[in-house]
């Protein structure tokens, strides 16, 4: 990717992230129980036929003053035996809806911190999964961890039940940074906690999670972080830039007192971080994660199979209907999304009932499946093939194009500035216009020719 500071300059506007579509700020249906199930029945027919599961664990021993999670410190350690048998109540109840024949391609254990829970109520998880259903032979067990309570022990007993796939939250290697955001370093050594999965699971892949852009990072510390990680060979990195909300998380207020590191300082670490991850024999996937080219991820973006869900990227062999369960998650269907309430009172409530308490939802429209198809398909793989893409939808010739808003004057502006190649069978960016991807989605978004909703700018 270059980094044209002039092009920065004009394209820097409000977009949406995309990471789903249509954008989460448009899920503005209720949903009752019943209605809910309907979506969840309805799935079973639908493609990808696989089931991706994913549990939402709150908690955290402490909160970090940057964190933009659903997550909460937790009050008393018993809590979390009581949210890990709701959540085993809701699996309960939604899986006497599924068919039973479809395989587990994907288990995600997201937060707040998954590995905040005790390994048994983990196990008590997986073993209420394990009597619905069987896995596909290459599925994905996947979990978030802090580092900070991840030992040898622990990660014996995630072995044990099957995990594969690590994402360590370690933000900065600096612990001044970490110490002015409240958050606690790694346990083990990075090098160590490494080396110990490697050898407890020799086939577990390792992503580690970066953020720049928070008080007393500054481009060359970072840079140190980045060179610090890379020699250990992580197979994935994400490096995310601070999205800094303070009227919504009321604990960034405090890293504002600190001092946030200016615009261009940021600017400077996310470039740094680039080059220095790509010239390591890393591949970009989307702007801000990286895999070795070995890697699944990157070998799925090279034959255009990359696909994304909330959960992260995937590959359109591992991605299934999407299941969520606790507080928070978002279940994405064919047919729509639906979005757990947010308060563990309420959810646990509910579920007491026998009920599902939904935050909110959105029924997909015919022509939002098409265009959520396309931009997934840009987002993720870089390139739309119109035809290829009727073809996939089982529609007939021309239906994307004609859905998409494919204005020739816009196009060829992007054109001009060298973001993206169009013509009449494909748009494909290239490599300089990777950085405005976001830009080019809402150009040809139709629901953006009407936008009332705001949206942070795109790089
Ligand atoms: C659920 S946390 C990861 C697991 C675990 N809780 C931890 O902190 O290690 C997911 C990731 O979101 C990122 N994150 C959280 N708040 C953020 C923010 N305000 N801006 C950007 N990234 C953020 C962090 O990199 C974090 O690792
Ligand atoms: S970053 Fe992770 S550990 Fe920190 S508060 Fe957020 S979810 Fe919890």
């Amino acid at each position: 990717m270059i980094f044209n500071e002039q092009l920065i300059a004009k394209y820097n506007q409000p977009a949406p992230r995309y990471t789903s579509y249509p954008p989460a700020n448009y899920f503005q249906d209720t949903l009752s129980s019943e209605g809910f199930m309907e979506l969840v029945e309805a799935s079973n027919s639908a493609e990808p036929r696989n089931i991706s599961l994913y549990f939402h664990i709150p908690y955290c021993r402490k909160r970090c003053f940057y964190c933009g999670c659903n997550a909460y410190s937790m009050a008393r350690p018993d809590e979390t035996k009581s949210y890990t048998d709701s959540l085993i109540q809701e699996f309960r109840l939604t899986a006497e809806h599924l068919d039973k024949q479809r395989p587990i391609s994907q288990v995600h254990f997201g937060g707040g911190t998954p590995n905040a829970l005790p390994i048994d109520l983990l196990r008590h998880i997986m073993e209420a999964v394990s009597q619905y259903f069987s896995y596909t032979t290459d599925a994905e067990i996947a979990i978030e961890c802090n580092p900070a309570y991840l030992d040898a022990s622990y990660i014996e007993g995630l072995a044990q039940l099957g995990f594969n796939r690590f994402s360590l939250g370690i933000q900065d290697l600096n612990e001044k940074v970490l110490q002015a955001v409240n958050r606690t370093p790694s346990k083990l050594p990075l090098p160590e906690l490494m080396q110990n999965i490697r050898n407890t699971i020799p086939a577990a892949t390792i992503n580690l999670d970066f953020i720049y852009g928070l008080p007393l990072q500054n481009p060359t510390g970072f840079s140190k972080t980045i060179d610090r990680a890379l020699s250990l060979r992580p197979d994935r990195m994400v490096t995310f830039s601070y999205a800094h909300m303070p009227s919504i998380f009321k604990a960034q207020q405090l890293l504002e007192e600190k001092g946030l590191p200016s615009p261009s300082d940021k600017l400077s670490m996310f470039q740094n971080a680039f080059e220095q991850i790509t010239a390591q024999g890393y591949r970009a996937i989307g702007f801000d994660h990286f895999a070795l080219e070995n890697d699944e991820l990157s070998q799925a973006q090279k034959a255009h199979q990359l696909h994304r869900n909330f959960q992260g990227y995937c590959t359109r062999k591992t991605t299934g209907q999407v299941y969520a369960f606790g507080v928070s998650g978002i279940s994405q269907l064919e047919n729509g999304y639906i979005q757990n309430s947010k308060s563990i009172a309420e959810y646990q409530a509910a579920l007491a009932k026998g009920e599902f308490k939904v935050e909110k939802a959105h029924r997909m429209t015919p022509t939002q499946k098409i265009v959520r198809e396309a931009i997934n398909e840009l987002m993720c793989n870089f390139r739309i093939d119109f035809e290829q893409l009727d073809q996939r939808l089982h529609q007939p010739l021309g239906t994307v194009k004609n859905t998409l808003v494919l204005n020739l004057q816009v196009l060829d502006a992007f054109a001009l500035d060298g973001i993206l190649d169009y013509t009449p069978q494909s748009i494909s960016m290239n490599p300089e216009g990777i950085l405005f991807i976001r830009n080019v989605a809402a150009a040809i978004d139709p629901l953006m020719k009407n936008n009332i909703h705001a949206f942070s700018k795109t790089v």
